[in-house]
């Protein structure tokens, strides 16, 4: 069965090795387990056997063909494809240049989007793409942070929001009840900011408990009656609703980010050249939109890529318990429609896949 083999500095497993593909573009995905070869630590990578990795929205969407153009000079837009950007799991074998992680560390981190993800039993990372599986997380609720919470970091740093700058700032947070949404909230209630959440009837009493201040029922109220007295303001929902989102900036505001922006579709739609440009457009006419509040209000559209800040300050908030995600959906690898379907349908929680 399986064993760890030391060789030298490193080690080479010998655990049997499984990936989820996603054989073609599909809605249903076209998704099947197969068996890969063993994977090898060298220079600074360690090998980590997966013991969840979650499935987000993105995996749903590039499942079903999103993004293949752009994503396709990372190598990651080519059918079959191994989707997924997190896990959390246990090392295996360490490369020889690796100092800080031995066999049997418990981790979590996150993986470049690239030509194979993390939906398999092993995968291969760079060392310090990992931090310790600290807190009181089961595997499920560990593996949903790396990615989403990444996410979340690069956009608040994007409009310049941290521990030393929220305090007391006026945030506003579209999508607040989805994973990212339910983050900011946890974060910025950290940090002592203000927060108006923005979700559906069903997540007020949710986004006030992760401690919004107040919260707007987007089914009973329009964003464009919400008062313009944000510092920052966070779009998690909806890319048809962000210049509205902008507008809700007071003058002289820290600024607003976008993780819903037109990037990926737009050269899917209209190849690289005129998609490229079309987006270029789009983008120049929200940052535009945004400098009319003050020739100083940042515009970002958020692109997630693992961050080594974003997994130091994801391990002080799991130290202390402080960010968590619901599991809506767990399943094991072999029966990962389910969880692909659970995220589809924007059923309320996480998905995650666990080996077994
Ligand atoms: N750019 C990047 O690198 C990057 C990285 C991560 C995620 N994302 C994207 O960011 C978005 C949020 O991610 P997530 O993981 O938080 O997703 P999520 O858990 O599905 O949450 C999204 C929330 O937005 C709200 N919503 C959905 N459709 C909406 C609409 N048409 N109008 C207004 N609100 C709507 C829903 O809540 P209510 O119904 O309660 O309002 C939902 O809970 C996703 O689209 C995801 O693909 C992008």
């Amino acid at each position: 069965m399986a064993a760890i083999q030391p060789s030298g500095a490193h080690a080479v497993e010998t655990h049997r090795c499984r990936e989820l593909v996603c054989e073609e573009a599909g809605s249903p995905p076209r998704l099947r387990l197969r068996d890969c070869p063993p994977l090898r630590a060298t220079g600074s990578s360690i090998v980590v056997k997966v013991l969840a990795t979650s499935v987000n929205p993105i995996d749903v969407k590039r499942s079903a063909g999103y993004g293949a153009r752009l994503l396709s000079l990372k190598g990651a837009g080519r059918f079959p494809m191994v989707l997924g950007n997190d896990f959390a799991g246990e090392v295996l074998a360490a490369g020889p240049g690796v100092r800080q992680w031995k066999a049997g560390d418990r981790v979590l981190g996150t993986l470049p989007t690239g030509a194979r993800g993390a939906h398999a039993t092993q995968v291969v990372v760079d060392g310090k793409l990992v931090r310790p599986w600290v807190g009181d997380y089961a595997a499920a609720e560990a593996a949903v942070l790396p990615y989403t919470f990444t996410t979340l970091w690069r956009a608040l740093r994007s409009v310049g929001l941290d521990p030393r700058t929220a305090s007391g700032r006026q945030v506003l947070v579209h999508g607040a009840s989805g994973g990212l949404g339910q983050l900011a909230l946890q974060v910025l209630a950290a940090w002592h900011a203000r927060v108006t959440a923005i979700c559906g009837p069903q997540s007020t009493d949710l986004c006030r408990a992760l401690g919004a201040e107040s919260v707007v029922d987007r089914h009973t109220q329009g964003i464009s009656s919400i008062p313009a007295v944000f510092d920052a303001s966070f779009n998690f929902a909806s890319w048809p609703d962000d210049a509205l989102l902008v507008d809700r900036l007071r003058e002289g505001a820290m600024g607003h980010a976008t993780t819903v922006h037109p990037l990926l579709g737009c050269v899917d739609q209209h190849g690289f050249l005129r998609g490229g440009y079309l987006a270029w457009r789009a983008h120049l006419a929200a940052a535009r939109r945004a400098r009319s509040r003050g020739p100083s209000v940042r515009y970002a559209w958020v692109v997630y890529q693992p961050d080594r800040d974003a997994l130091d300050a994801l391990q002080a908030f799991m130290a202390h318990g402080a960010v968590r995600l619901p599991i809506g959906f767990q399943a094991p690898l072999a029966d990962a429609a389910g969880a692909f379907r659970h995220v589809a349908e924007g059923r309320p929680g996480r998905a995650a896949l666990l080996t077994p």
